[in-house]
């Protein structure tokens, strides 16, 4: 099978290709990643040379670029996005660039070539919730931009298949964490934080709940609906291990041998929302579950961010 896996450089992309060449090394991926301030040509250094792999630097939105890529694949994965709600509220812009036009262009190539369409997307497209558990069927209800643009995406996927019967399927996973995530994002800023002597910033009362899902996880989870998931169908993805941000915040600290001084409260993001819960019973229907604990995948990540020392230090300066 050939891939065009988008925003292949970014945390979650380059960990799925990995994974990806390591299970189907009969498979062949081409990375379109347009290298933004997220994406790393170094998150896939160890494959680069491999037959079966090609990067292509360039932008989802151009539709040369896109057109040639996807008559080339049989399927497209789309990960490509600006991903980090704080600078969604900064500015939108891009956001609904990449994020909606983007997936737009990408669309419109796989329509014209008929090929298969992934879209990687996220629980925030739902918006918050205070009980139970969103399904694949719930209304979407975004609060922040960067959530309202992955809502928008995936509206237009869901209007490619209705419409034009394109072979459309969405992922919809809770809140990533493990190597290679960019130090913006709160467990690896957090983790690198500590390893720097510094406090963690804990947004509001810091009671915000979110679910953790390591991402070989994920990735695992993102290939069965690549292979198993009919025309037009949804996925959510979770672990159900939903921990409010201080509880997070309490065990980094406690990882890394320091005390509550290093907790600080800091203003609460605008919009904030309070509760992040998917149902995944349907993607668990077909065989997946979380293989990994989270208490010995938090361990990893941690370790991980020690080691990398020098992946991380040239970003967060
Ligand atoms: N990280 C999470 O916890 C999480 C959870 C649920 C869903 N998601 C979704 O998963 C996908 C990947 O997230 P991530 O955390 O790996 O993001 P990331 O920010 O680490 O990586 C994004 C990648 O996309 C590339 N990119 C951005 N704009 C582009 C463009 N116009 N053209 C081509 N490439 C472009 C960047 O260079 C980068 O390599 C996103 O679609 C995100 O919405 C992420």
């Amino acid at each position: 099978m050939k891939l065009l896996v988008t925003g292949g450089c970014g945390f979650i992309g380059s960990n799925f290709i990995r994974q990806t060449l390591k299970k189907h090394p009969d498979y062949r991926i081409i990375n379109l990643d347009k290298l933004t301030y997220a994406g790393n040509p170094e998150n896939l250094k160890d494959i680069e040379g491999k037959k079966n792999y090609r990067f292509i630097k360039g932008d989802i939105c151009d539709p040369k670029i896109v057109s040639d890529a996807v008559k080339n694949a049989d399927v497209v994965i789309n990960f490509a996005a600006e991903s980090h709600v704080d600078r969604s509220i900064a500015d939108a812009d891009p956001f609904l660039q990449t994020n909606i036009m983007g997936t737009h262009v990408l669309l419109k190539a796989a329509l014209k070539f008929n090929k298969k369409f992934l879209q990687i997307s996220t629980d925030e497209v739902y918006g918050s919730i205070d009980q139970g558990s969103f399904t694949e069927n719930s209304n979407l209800s975004p609060s922040s931009p960067y959530s309202a643009s992955k809502a928008a995406a995936d509206l237009l996927c869901l209007s490619y298949f209705i419409t034009h019967k394109l072979k459309v399927n969405i992922v919809r996973s809770t809140n990533n964490f493990g190597p290679y995530q960019y130090p913006e994002k709160i467990i690896p800023l957090f983790i690198t934080n500590l390893l720097e002597g510094k406090k963690v910033p804990v947004y509001g009362d810091g009671k915000n709940v979110r679910d953790w899902l390591y991402v070989a996880d994920n990735c695992e989870a993102i290939d069965l609906a690549l292979h198993k998931g009919k025309e037009g169908e949804i996925f959510n993805i979770s672990s159900g291990k939903e921990m409010e941000n201080i509880w997070l915040a309490e065990m980094l600290i406690e990882h890394a041998g320091k005390d509550k001084s290093y907790m600080q409260y800091v203003e609460d993001r605008k919009g904030h929302d309070r509760r992040y819960s998917l149902d995944s019973k349907k993607i668990r229907a077909l065989g997946w579950k979380p293989k990994f604990r989270f208490e010995e995948a938090l361990k990893m990540t941690i370790d991980w961010y020690k080691d990398n020392k020098a992946w991380w230090g040239k970003l967060k300066k």
